[in-house]
């Protein structure tokens, strides 16, 4: 390949950097992989950061993507380096695997600037994947693109259609009431994991992968086919074509995620009913790249949007379906009166342009904008003395009924207490109390777990009642659906008026006017207040200890206080 001489790479600085002595380090422990003397002669040097691990599934089949990508990295002259960094894989990973994505993030970021990389492909899937290395790479700020892994294939149980996450929602209801055995449910289980890839609902994966192809940080069309699909490898193959060509042009991160790009991924998180999660790892995204967005913003800009996906949990679809109707090309032409469609993304087009010609072949799967499935599907943000800095609820996964409603709270201090009463005979309980639970925000738990969507007490479910108000300082899987108000802040462990509400005390919820009140007067909340103490911090040293004693609050995004914003490429100094 001819060289570009217009600007000095930055891997030159390793290779070439005038110094025989330096050049020798840095090339010849290299040469021990067999690459030939061209590599390391101009060619612009791609870092492929892997989140590949057997410890999380929904990533397991990223190495051989690796492979993909670095074909079309040679194809087009360059020269690609495969590096892994922490996966966090949400199922196995205790006690939350969003303790560790600010750890990931770290790790990303480090490994790309203290390695000789030009550019970087980030090969994500499973929920906190995606966010996590997205935010390294910003406090970098290379050219990065961003190869979504894929949802796993429809999950089909029985000649139905079984969502991975959301089935497990009903499963306590099934085996209580509808004689669901074991056997049922091992044959459910993988039934709900045909294939490769990660959860296949509009869950916190799905929502993460369209977050990023509508920040524009993926080639049209990724983020909705299936792991499995021959085209995914093809988008693999192709982002790492274009990953070279953004080196040559200087494409770097900041000049995609601009306020524009935030404000485009807000919306069409609407369209799609995503997940309450996208809030929470947006804000961390916009927090290391600079861009300044608030929590009203997500209220302000996506509450009046029109639901424009039919995909559980809120709808019946899943993301094969999705993907077969057109994927999010198609809600994103539909969306354009609503979006920034200059906005700049990878392939050096602008957003409206890329989606312009995107055909829908299915309007039971993806809605035009003049007959949605829900006029207003966006997240709203709520405020009161409960959430002085906000709270959270995701209208579309909730009970039209309930978004007006005043009951009288039962309280959990913990989720084990809610796990040891919830279903107790004698619990004072019935569908128009309020479940409050406290003590899982990022600093309480700690991580933040997906826990906000407590499971329903028995004798309520055998009614055949199906949901009812739950109000947590924590947050809820993407997969999940319910009446349930998260992200409470600020959090009970730290002083928020949360950790004050005591059952019997009675809380109005207003959706409508964003309301969210408890009912207790000021003098008695000062009472409370003076008596309170904060739970004992059992983590006395390690990542647990930093964690807990830097971590922002929910309405923030949940960074690192010391990792918000970035420190560029640049290193100044050597090893050797
Ligand atoms: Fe990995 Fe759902 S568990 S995406």
């Amino acid at each position: 390949m001819k060289k570009d001489n217009s600007k000095k790479l930055r891997s030159e600085d390793w290779f070439n950097p005038g110094d025989p002595k330096s050049a020798f380090i840095h090339r010849s422990w290299l040469r021990n992989q067999g690459y030939p003397n061209d590599y390391f002669q101009g060619r612009p040097v791609i870092g492929i950061c892997n989140t590949w691990s057997e410890l999380t599934p929904c990533n397991g089949h990223l190495r051989e993507f690796a492979e993909f990508v670095k074909r079309g990295v040679l194809e087009a002259g360059g020269v690609p380096f495969e590096f892994p960094v922490t996966s966090t894989g949400e199922i196995l990973m205790r006690p939350t695997a969003m303790l560790f994505r600010n750890l990931a993030s770290m790790d990303t970021e480090e490994s790309i600037r203290a390695n000789p990389l030009d550019g970087v492909v980030l090969l994500t899937g499973c929920d906190k994947t995606t966010p996590s290395t997205v935010m390294g790479a910003c406090s970098v700020n290379l050219p990065t693109i961003v190869v979504p892994g894929g949802p796993m294939l429809n999950g089909k149980y029985k000649g139905e259609r079984i969502g991975s996450g959301t089935f497990i929602w009903t499963l306590k209801d099934k085996i209580k009431n509808e004689g669901f055995t074991e056997e049922d449910q091992i044959e459910a289980e993988i039934c709900s994991a045909r294939s490769a890839g990660h959860c296949m609902t509009m869950g916190t994966a799905s929502t993460m992968a369209c977050m990023v192809e509508s920040l524009g940080l993926t080639l049209p069309g990724a983020a909705a086919i299936p792991a499995v699909d021959s085209r995914k490898k093809v988008m693999a193959q192709l982002s790492g074509r274009r990953i070279v060509e953004m080196v040559k042009e200087d494409l770097k991160l900041s000049k995609i995620l601009t306020k524009d790009a935030f404000e485009n991924a807000i919306k069409i998180n609407a369209a799609i009913g995503g997940s309450t999660n996208f809030i929470i790892h947006l804000q961390a995204i916009a927090g290391r790249i600079g861009v300044p967005l608030n929590l009203k913003e997500f209220d302000t800009l996506g509450s009046k949007i029109p639901l424009l996906v039919n995909l559980m949990p809120s709808g019946k679809f899943l993301m094969e379906d999705f993907f077969d109707a057109g994927g999010l090309p198609v809600v994103i032409r539909h969306m354009k009166e609503h979006l920034h469609n200059g906005a700049m993304t990878v392939n050096g087009k602008a957003i409206g342009d890329n989606n312009q010609n995107a055909e829908c072949y299915n309007t039971e799967v993806i809605a035009p904008i003049s007959k949605p499935f829900i006029e207003e599907a966006g997240i709203a943000v709520l405020y009161g003395n409960l959430c002085e800095n906000g709270a959270v609820i995701k209208p579309s996964a909730a009970t039209p009924e309930l978004m007006t409603h005043r009951g009288t709270a039962v309280v959990f201090e913990t989720i084990e207490d809610c796990h040891a009463n919830i279903d107790r005979p004698d619990l004072d309980i019935d569908e128009n109390s309020i479940i409050v639970l406290k003590g899982v925000g990022p600093v309480g738990y700690p991580g933040m777990p997906e826990v906000g969507n407590v499971d329903l007490p028995e004798k309520i479910l055998k009614k055949g009642i199906k949901d009812m108000v739950r109000i947590s300082d924590g947050r809820m899987s993407g997969t999940a659906f319910g009446t349930v108000i998260l992200h409470v802040s600020p959090e009970s462990s730290v002083g928020g008026v949360l950790g004050l509400v005591e059952t019997g005390d009675v809380i109005s919820l207003d959706v409508p006017n964003r309301k969210l009140h408890l009912e207790v007067s000021p003098e008695e909340l000062d009472k409370r207040k003076a008596v309170w103490t904060p739970p004992k911090n059992l983590y006395d040293r390690g990542y647990t200890n930093l964690y807990t004693r830097t971590v922002q609050q929910a309405h923030l995004g949940a960074d690192l206080d010391f990792l918000v914003g970035n420190s560029g490429s640049d290193v100044s100094r050597d090893a050797h």
